[in-house]
């Protein structure tokens, strides 16, 4: 899937249940999101300020959620580039395959949970920015 674009990316408002006690918000497999969960993945520990994740997926469809905390996603699709800051463990950010990602401005602290289509395949990485335009443009 390399004809997305980041018109395709979409802010996914998820149900929260509230509680004085402390609220939850639960992601179902087809539900809230349009595919089926396969993998779930949390970067933690990350130092404040600092960014990370240059990457593109060529079939991996995710959500991406700030559990904790707060960061930017940065999305390109080799002609425009859009940001979107995640601060809110309601919200997340619904990333299609061929995009290119990055993650940035990280909160001390925070979490970054990612819910995946597929399981780990070193193999649907592109990790190279100018491979990247190439397989856009291909
Ligand atoms: P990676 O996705 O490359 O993160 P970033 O682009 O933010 O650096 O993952 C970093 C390393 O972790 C990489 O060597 C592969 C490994 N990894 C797994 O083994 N399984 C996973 O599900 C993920 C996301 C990463």
């Amino acid at each position: 899937m390399k004809n997305t674009s980041v018109t395709d990316v979409q802010v996914v408002s998820l149900p929260k249940i509230h509680a004085e006690s402390g609220n939850i918000t639960a992601i179902n497999s087809s539900c809230e999101v349009n595919f089926i969960i396969k993998r779930c993945y949390y970067l933690y520990d990350v130092p404040g300020g600092t960014a990370r994740g240059g990457h593109a997926h060529k079939e991996l469809h995710q959500l991406i959620v700030a559990a904790s905390g707060s960061f930017d996603v940065v999305i390109d699709d080799s002609e425009n580039r859009k940001t979107i800051r995640l601060n809110q463990p309601h919200k997340g950010i619904y990333l299609p395959p061929g995009l290119w990602r990055e993650l940035d401005n990280f909160s001390a602290g925070s979490i970054c949970l990612v819910l995946a289509s597929a399981k780990y395949d070193e193999k649907d990485y592109i990790r190279d920015y100018p491979k990247f335009i190439a397989y856009k443009q291909a």
